[in-house]
């Protein structure tokens, strides 16, 4: 088998270039048997998958984490997790924006920790629903104190466009990273984000990257689907798929994607996780995993090398799509628009 491809995101502290995403556990993807999603983390972690993503805010998530931990380690000796980092996040409601205080940030920090069930937690990713609400410093400054307390390794952000990300820089947060959707679907990162994030040494970590399953043999040929798309990712990522160009294009896509796929011997999902990872700046891929089916297509990404000939195909259909507008995450933050009218804002006070 390939060796999982890794990165080190600072001294001493290396990730493997897949992380497995938490999202789809948390029961807005259909229902999860906690069992099997638990013994899916072990797997991935076998096989090299060393880094996962999750959330305060992904109901259930970062417990079920914890209770991974705690048995693998039961199990096979207390140094058998050696490799394993998690990133959460650090999601504040929308409605608590205007009055969060640094007692409500310590105690979600404090929840994630006993959740998680670690002393410290690898790496914390800061979202912010609302720039309208001008506190993001003023909050990652206590983020930073509580990383100097020691109950945070790295501090990073999620969503957080260009302008914003240099002003938390500029307020002396040293980011890590910063994870936004990428994908052959939403190029918006190599548009400003990118090359700032290379001046300062920001790793940029990928969602979207098979669009829920959109950019997967499933789709092809498929017929466009209504208001009875299954989950909440492909509720997301169908917009994504309409801003890109509409269904005929998106089809386009997945032809020139199943012919390069064919090609090397792998899955259309395989090559366009590949395609993210080629780009610049690009760290590592979040693959959301409901269950553990899809594993060794995630493992097949780093046997795969796409050439010329493929990467000129792709470009041809890119080059006919639409501009998703504005920088990252700029679409979505619109609470009454087509994208924001979908998510979910105050989840943290729920879980
Ligand atoms: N920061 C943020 O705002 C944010 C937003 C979204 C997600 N995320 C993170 O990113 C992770 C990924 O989430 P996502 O929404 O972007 O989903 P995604 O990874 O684009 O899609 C995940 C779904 O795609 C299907 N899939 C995955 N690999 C496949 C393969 N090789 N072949 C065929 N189908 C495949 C599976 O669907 P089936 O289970 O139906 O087969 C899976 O549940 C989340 O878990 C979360 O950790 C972060």
């Amino acid at each position: 088998m390939t060796q999982m491809q890794r990165v080190e995101l600072a001294p001493g502290y290396s990730i493997s270039r897949i992380l497995k995403g938490g999202w789809q556990l948390a029961g807005d993807h259909g229902s999860v048997d906690r069992a099997t999603a638990i013994a899916d983390m072990g797997a991935y972690y076998d096989a090299g998958v060393t880094a996962f993503d999750c959330a305060d805010i992904y109901t259930g998530v970062e417990e079920m984490i914890g209770e991974f931990r705690d048995d693998y380690r039961n199990r096979r000796g207390a140094d058998s997790l050696d490799q394993l980092k998690i990133h959460t996040k650090f999601v504040p409601d929308l409605s608590a924006l205007k009055t969060i205080d640094h007692r409500l940030v310590q105690q979600t920090i404090d929840r994630s920790l006993s959740r998680l069930r670690v002393e410290r937690l690898d790496l914390v990713q800061f979202h912010w629903w609302d720039y309208s609400v001008p506190r993001y410093l003023e909050v990652a400054q206590w983020l930073r104190e509580l990383q100097q307390a020691g109950k945070i390794d790295r501090l990073s952000g999620t969503n957080f466009d260009t302008q914003r990300t240099k002003e938390l820089v500029d307020a002396g947060i040293e980011l890590t990273s910063m994870q936004v959707q990428y994908s052959l679907l939403d190029r918006r990162p190599a548009r400003q984000l990118g090359a700032y994030a290379r001046e300062h040494g920001i790793h940029l970590f990928c969602y979207g990257t098979v669009a829920g399953g959109f950019l997967s043999g499933r789709w092809l040929g498929a017929a466009e689907p209504g208001q009875d798309i299954a989950n909440r990712s492909l509720i997301k990522y169908k917009l994504i798929i309409d801003d890109f160009g509409g269904w005929d294009l998106f089809q386009t896509l997945l032809q020139t994607l199943e012919r390069i796929a064919v090609k090397h011997g792998v899955s259309i999902a395989t090559i366009a996780t590949r395609w993210v990872l080629d780009q610049e700046q690009v760290a590592g891929a979040i693959v959301g995993v409901r269950r553990g089916d899809h594993l060794p297509e995630h493992l097949k990404v780093m046997a795969v090398a796409l050439d010329a000939e493929d990467r000129s195909a792709i470009a041809q259909v890119l080059a006919q799509s639409s501009t998703i507008e504005g920088d990252v995450y700029s679409v979505e933050r619109d609470i009454h628009g087509r994208h924001g009218n979908i998510m979910k804002y105050e989840l943290n006070s729920a879980t």
